[in-house]
């Protein structure tokens, strides 16, 4: 279980979370919704560690993390997806996935199952990431996230900027990731239908606050025309 208690986080003097409280059970599938700027990807490095200044308790199956530095948040089972991939452009799609085995408490090497999620990247194996397509990227980007053995996978907005006949596909096994592997996801996500197709549960932020949340079921059109209609 991951659990955030009166999370508050800065840049500088600036107040960008406020008041964070979420819980998301192991096997859950967790949505963070709501407009450009309100506080999504602040809230993803605030748990990953890589904000200046984070208030408040983060705990990983009840322990404390709120101390431990991003390494070691990384090792403990937390793996992130950033907004925009990360990927590193001059190495390999094969150095790119032995970075995220460097995240694992136990060295397995690329394991075959992650590779089988997109076959594509086996045949890319030896390209340069910079030269893979913005989809291709992103698949990449999962699959070293998955090499690092989480318990938890964070995924900032994983089909922004996808050519649409990658969209369906990346969304397929983000669902599979959760279904059949077991994985606990969450998910920063804009496109609704897919966020009701998936997740059990939501929470919409605003202004860096989390200002509804619940079951899926409950993510009525009103609340999204609210908090997400331009
Ligand atoms: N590096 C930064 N330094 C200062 N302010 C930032 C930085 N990154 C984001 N912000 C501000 O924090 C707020 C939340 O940003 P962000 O978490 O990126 O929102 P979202 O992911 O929901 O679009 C915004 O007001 C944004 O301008
Ligand atoms: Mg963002």
């Amino acid at each position: 279980m991951l659990e955030l208690a009166d999370v508050d986080a800065f840049y500088g003097n600036s107040h960008a979370l406020q008041s964070i409280n979420l819980k998301v059970a192991p096997g859950e599938f967790l949505s963070v919704l709501g407009r450009n700027g309100v506080g999504k990807t602040t809230l993803m490095r605030s748990i990953l560690g890589l904000m200046d200044r984070v208030t408040g308790q983060l705990s990983l199956d009840g322990a404390d993390i709120s101390a431990l530095r991003t390494y070691q948040r990384a090792k403990a089972g937390i793996a992130y997806v950033p907004q925009g991939r990360g990927i590193l452009p001059r190495f390999t799609v094969r150095e790119n996935l032995v970075l995220g085995t460097f995240a694992a408490k136990q060295a397995n090497g690329i394991e075959e199952w992650v590779i089988e999620l997109f076959p594509v990247l086996k045949d890319f194996l030896n390209r340069y990431g910079g030269n893979l397509s913005g989809g291709q990227q992103q698949q990449l980007a999962i699959a070293r996230a998955l090499l690092a053995q989480p318990k938890v996978i964070l995924l900032d907005e994983p089909t922004e900027g996808i050519q649409p006949n990658l969209v369906e596909e990346i969304e397929n096994v983000i669902i599979r990731l959760n279904r059949d592997v077991g994985l606990t996801v969450v998910l920063v996500e804009q496109n609704v239908s897919f966020v009701r197709r998936a997740a059990h549960r939501f929470a919409m932020m605003e202004k860096g606050r989390v200002v509804a949340a619940g079951d899926i079921g409950e993510l009525s059109d009103a609340l999204v025309h609210r908090h997400m209609a331009v």
